[in-house]
């Protein structure tokens, strides 16, 4: 645990930076890490804080306890609701895909260039559960996990950003297999249809993914962010644009290197 780690009891969420790997801990294990409004906006307030660290360049979202997240707090779906939870506007408010897309802002930072994300996830990743593994660049799964898109069984769409890299993935047959049976697939099959680039003992899991950090930042960090940017715009790009960004990416990390800053500050 990172010795600066910062407690958001309220959220269910803990994070903190060490070296140059930021942590975030999914933290109400009593709940199998079930995910409330507060812990979406959470995300994002933390995820913009170690954007803005520049030395931040590996971010690693795991979780306490038995399962990585069992998805939403089901009690949302209840008269009662959660505790301390607004509800949000009503279906007919105009401000209701707004609220949504505050939901998404804790997932799509995962995807910024600046980082690399690694979800480490042990046990069942359900719902938006899933969709937070699958927002983030790698997956290292233990062999007791299981990951669910739970959604259209209980009549919700997948709408935490999980749909496109899912199919980006695992194909769309596959994808639209796997959403509309929401049946659990287990750690090997996930790791065939690349859903996760390593699959460990659940013992290991921690030590795995502390290696991989270590591995990823071991290469020149300017090159290491400028090498993402490039990968990940390449599946949009017909070849000859992406042979240009391939052209123009170099250049400006050169005369970076020269400390040309082209009339910019530098940094
Ligand atoms: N929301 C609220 N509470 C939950 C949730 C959830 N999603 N998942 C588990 N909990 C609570 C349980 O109610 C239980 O509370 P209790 O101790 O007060 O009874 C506690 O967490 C432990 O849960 P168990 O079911 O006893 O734990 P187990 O390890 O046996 O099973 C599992 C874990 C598989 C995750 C199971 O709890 C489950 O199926 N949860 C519901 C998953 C779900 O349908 N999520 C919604 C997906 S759709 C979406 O995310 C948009």
């Amino acid at each position: 645990m990172p010795a600066d780690e910062n407690l958001r009891p309220a959220a269910g969420l803990r994070w903190g930076v060490q070296d140059c790997v930021a942590t975030v801990t999914l933290n109400r294990p009593e709940r199998r890490n079930a995910m409330t409004p507060t812990m979406w906006r959470g995300l994002a307030e933390i995820g913009g804080k170690i954007l803005a660290d520049a030395g931040v360049r590996v971010v690693v979202i795991r979780s306490e306890g038995p399962s990585f997240c069992a998805g939403i707090d089901l009690r949302m779906f209840t008269p009662e609701g959660v505790p301390g939870e607004d509800r949000g506007p009503g279906l007919d408010d105009p401000g209701f895909g707004e609220h949504i897309r505050a939901y998404q802002e804790g997932y799509l930072w995962l995807r910024d260039d600046r980082i690399v994300s690694i979800a480490a996830v042990q046990g069942h990743a359900i719902g938006a559960g899933f969709q937070l593994a699958l927002a983030c660049d790698l997956r290292v799964l233990a062999d007791n996990a299981g990951l669910c898109m739970k959604e259209p069984a209980l009549g919700l769409v997948p709408d935490l950003t999980g749909t496109k890299p899912l199919v980006e993935l695992v194909g769309r047959p596959r994808a639209i297999e796997m959403c509309l049976t929401a049946r659990t697939v287990g750690a090997q099959e996930a790791r065939e249809l690349r859903l996760a680039e390593y699959v460990v003992p659940a013992a290991d899991l921690g030590a795995r993914v502390a290696d991989l950090a270590r591995e990823l930042t071991s290469t020149d960090a300017a090159a290491a962010r400028a090498t993402k940017a490039l990968l990940a715009a390449a599946a949009a790009n017909t070849l000859e644009q992406q042979a240009a960004a391939e052209r123009v990416a170099q250049a400006t990390l050169l005369r970076s290197m020269r400390g040309d800053t082209g009339g910019r500050p530098p940094g």
